[in-house]
């Protein structure tokens, strides 16, 4: 028998454009003679749609804009084995989809809640790395209360801890989305502004000119990485605009870089990923400076995952091609699903046991 895949698609976050195109890559390279595929897309709003059932690869670059009824979401569970979140950022990357899925006892693709929430709060990440020997840009939090009450004391303590330029952030985004750079304090009040768009809490953070390395994660237990990648840039900061309507980056796979180096980077993405308990797939993102210094910059928990996005580019130079990929990762959510029934079981059939002694 086949095994039915859902792939849910589009959702809330402003990265939903990508999530489209990742997930259109997706359900094209699956093997048919195998799996079938049953689309769901998440509306802006939080609505649930049917989308297309397909049998086969499907030829039309319009698949996934035909949705047929509106569906509730607990109704996933009558329509596939397994779930691909092919979402980007708040409401799908960062532990609420996952959170539902676990709820409803259904396996999905990727990290699970706890990772999910964590990366995707760059305030949180930095926290909780500071013990771990890696390098972090320094960084101050803001948050939008105190900014609105003491911005005088906000601009003191981050100029007393940065220099400009410095980044700043909403604490919880993706893709560059309310992120920019600050020369001065005139340009900090408007990139903080923009930010608590986004956010209640941002993270202001020295900016560094330096390289862009990206290494390639798989795994639950058993964790592999990949050689570095690099992204290079024609302008000074990629925004949104900048990485996906102008395409103004290219990809150097494998990086340019000194073999020490790449290793060290192959390292420190396996301790943050299982610092983090990542599960599943994750890119990890470095700074390099010109000394050869790494520095963290964050964990995506569901990367760019088209054809051509850095992270299964990453794999398949090291051999892993896109469908394989995709089908590693089916086999891992299978078996983290497994086991944590396994445990799930065992916890429930002690407590009961203990219970019913106490009674
Ligand atoms: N501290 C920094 N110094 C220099 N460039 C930065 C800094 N922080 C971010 N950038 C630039 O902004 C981009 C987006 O920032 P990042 O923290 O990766 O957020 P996102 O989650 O949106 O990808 C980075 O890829 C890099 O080009
Ligand atoms: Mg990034």
């Amino acid at each position: 028998m086949k095994k039915r895949i859902v792939i849910l698609y589009g959702g809330r976050s402003a990265e939903r454009e990508i999530s489209i195109l990742s997930a259109l890559s997706v359900i094209k390279a699956f093997d048919y003679r195998y799996y079938e595929i049953q689309t769901i897309s998440i509306s802006l709003e939080g609505t649930w749609l049917k989308g297309p059932f397909l049998t086969e690869k499907p030829t039309s670059e319009n698949i996934l804009e035909k949705t047929t009824e509106l569906i509730s979401p607990c109704f996933i569970k009558n329509l596939g084995d397994v779930v691909f979140p092919v979402l980007h950022g708040p409401m799908g990357e960062d532990g609420t989809i996952q959170g539902f899925l676990e709820t409803i006892n259904m396996p999905y693709v990727g990290t699970g809640v706890l990772a999910s929430a964590v990366a995707m709060d760059k305030i949180t990440t930095k926290y909780l790395l500071q013990t771990k020997g890696i390098l972090q840009l320094p960084f101050v939090p803001v948050l939008n209360n105190d900014w609105s009450k003491q911005t005088s004391s906000v601009f003191e303590k981050i100029e007393g801890h940065l220099v400009y330029p410095v980044f700043v952030k909403p604490a919880n985004t993706g893709s560059s989305i309310g992120i920019s750079r600050a020369e001065n304090r005139i340009e900090l009040q408007t990139s903080l502004e923009l930010a608590f768009q986004y956010d209640s809490r941002a993270l202001v953070e020295q900016g560094i000119k330096a390289r862009e390395i990206e290494i390639g994660v798989i795994g639950n237990d058993d964790v592999q990485t990949t050689n570095a990648g690099e992204i290079i840039k024609n302008v000074d900061f990629y925004d949104y605009h900048a990485k996906y309507i102008d395409n103004q980056i290219s990809m150097d796979i494998p990086a340019n870089i000194p073999e020490e180096i790449n290793q060290q980077a192959r390292e420190y993405a396996k301790k943050i990923y299982i610092t983090l308990a990542g599960s599943g797939l994750a890119r990890c993102d470095f700074f390099l400076t010109k000394e050869n210094k790494l520095f963290f910059n964050e964990l995506n928990t569901m990367p760019g995952f088209t054809e051509f996005s850095m992270y299964p580019l990453l794999w398949e130079n090291m051999g892993l091609n896109y469908s394989n990929l995709i089908e590693e990762l089916i086999h891992l959510a299978e078996k983290r699903f497994a086991e944590k029934q396994h445990y799930f079981a065992v916890k429930t059939f002690e407590n009961c046991e203990s219970s019913l002694g106490s009674q």
